[in-house]
């Protein structure tokens, strides 16, 4: 096996930072390529966790001006991850949330925080750093998306590129003035180029400059090439349908395995689920719910936005109320839907149980102790908390829509698949479909043994980074050999 290496660049990797999925992928792909004889750097900004984090990160090159102040390229390890940190204190060294400020607002500078991301990547593509001259560099979503453009608008010779889209819905778009200022060329400014819609976007600059494109799921990379699920980009995404693929993503097994998961209260494995019933009552606590063994608990732990249906599953609240069901909900995002939450947990205690804030801990609680786990999205590039699901024995109640399509069998589905069934599907995304299915989950779960083979087939399906990996693998080597023909 020939050896490859491969700069990834991403703005978030777990468990350094993470406001989401792609930080899980960011940081579990790396560890799961070493099996298969690539050898992946990521490159991420420096943060100021990433700087606490990575003390003993030693410095490469050192700039007085890199896009306005001072900055820095280190290179450093943790927990098994090799990285690139771009230290650029006018452009990183900011509290909380990587994207926006604390009002919650985009940072009005992140066109030239990511551009500056993109361009040290494409300057460790052409060998600034010799020890790690890459094969290939893979960008990940819109803040990495200008890395192919800054290898493309150069006439050295220069990797290969993939473009990954774990989300359609943010494409950084910014005023087309940026060019100016971040080193690009202005010709790029053109339809086969940066230009979208009379602006620019750096995930369309992505997605029409990378020798290949991939998305986190089969299903999501048929529904991207649609008017409506490509969000503006579906023309661009037919014409390159040829170099577009679907991986579907795999979890680390290792920081969710209910064997050892040290933020349980009780762990089990498939041979001991009995020791649930003992985390479902620690939840029950946390979420001040009504301790009861019987009444079904649904748990979310979701982004609160609009691609993720919760609104949906508000207005099915009477229905989980009427059956005898239980709600724990841990989630962050639009105020609205917190607001909206808080209300329903205040009007029913005991029986609604709302968590709104980000914890990593609590959410390992909730997949060990809820009977079933709620994913109502209006669209999923691919979905974790399902996979984190089926790892726990909660079983997945989803939409059919993009990897919770590809990850679930639907109780229904498998009599005609080989498959065993794990879990719910719904289609469409309405109120009436979700609570036609929570009241068939709810007759299911009162059957012990139908719940049980649920349970038992979801423990047995491979979640892992194992097989998937070897999906990337294949993929960097076909470009690598399609480049030197
Ligand atoms: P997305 O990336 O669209 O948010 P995913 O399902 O791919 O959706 O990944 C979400 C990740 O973020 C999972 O690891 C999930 O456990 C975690 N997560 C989401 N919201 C919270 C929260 N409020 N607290 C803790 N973890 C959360
Ligand atoms: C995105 C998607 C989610 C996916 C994650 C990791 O945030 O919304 O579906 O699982 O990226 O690829």
């Amino acid at each position: 096996m020939t050896p490859v290496r491969v700069l990834a660049v991403a703005s978030e990797v777990y468990p350094i930072v993470k406001t989401g999925g792609l930080a899980d992928v960011a940081g579990a792909l790396p560890l799961a390529l070493k099996a298969h004889g690539v050898e992946m750097r990521t490159l991420m900004p420096g943060y100021p966790d990433v700087m606490r984090m990575l003390g003993g990160a030693g410095e490469i090159r050192r700039w007085p001006d890199y896009f306005g102040g001072p900055g820095r390229l280190l290179a450093g390890s943790h927990d098994g991850l090799d990285l690139f940190v771009l230290d650029v204190p006018h452009l990183y060294a900011r509290p909380g949330n990587p994207y926006v400020t604390a009002e919650g607002v985009d940072w009005p500078d992140n066109g030239l925080r990511f551009a500056a991301l993109s361009r040290i990547a494409a300057d460790i593509g052409h060998g600034l750093v010799p020890a790690f001259v890459p094969d290939v560099v893979h960008a990940h979503d819109w803040q990495a998306g200008l890395a192919p453009a800054y290898l493309h608008y150069d006439n050295r010779a220069r990797p290969g590129t993939v473009m990954t889209i774990h989300n359609m819905a943010y494409q950084g778009k910014f005023a087309p003035e940026l060019i100016g200022s971040i080193g690009l060329p202005w010709d790029s400014f053109n339809v086969h180029g940066l230009e979208y819609f009379g602006g620019i976007s750096f995930l369309k600059a992505g997605l029409q400059l990378a020798d290949r494109i991939t998305t986190v799921s089969p299903t999501y990379a048929q529904e991207i090439q649609s008017d409506e699920g490509g969000m503006g980009l579906g023309g661009l995404l037919r014409q390159r349908a040829d170099v577009l693929s679907g991986i579907l993503n795999g979890i680390d097994t290792d920081v969710w395995n209910p064997q050892t998961d040290p933020h349980i209260a009780y762990r089990f494995g498939a041979d001991d689920l009995t020791f649930r019933a003992a985390n479902k009552a620690v939840l029950q606590q946390q979420f001040s719910l009504d301790s009861s063994d019987e009444a079904p608990l649904l748990g979310v732990i979701s982004r609160l936005s609009w691609q993720k249906g919760l609104d949906l599953l508000l207005e099915a609240i009477p229905t989980i109320l009427g059956d005898g069901m239980q709600l724990a909900l841990l989630g962050s995002g639009d105020r609205d839907l917190q607001d909206r939450y808080q209300a329903v947990a205040r009007a029913n205690p005991g029986r609604i149980g709302v968590v709104i804030g980000y914890d990593e801990i609590l959410a390992h609680l909730i997949q060990a102790g809820s009977d079933a786990l709620i994913v109502p999205s209006r669209f999923e590039p691919c979905g974790l908390t399902q996979l984190y699901a089926l790892r726990y024995g909660a079983v997945p109640i989803v939409s059919r829509v993009g990897g919770l399509e590809d990850t679930i069998v639907d109780i229904g589905e498998a009599s005609t698949s080989d498959r065993a069934a794990t879990g719910f599907k719904f289609a469409p995304v309405t109120v009436e479909a979700l609570t036609g299915t929570l009241r068939k989950a709810n007759t299911a779960f009162h059957n012990k043994a139908t719940w049980r083979r649920l349970q038992l087939s979801g423990l047995a399906t491979d979640v892992s980074w194992r097989n998937r990996a070897g999906d990337y693998a294949v993929l960097y080597r076909d470009l690598v050999a399609a480049r030197r023909t």
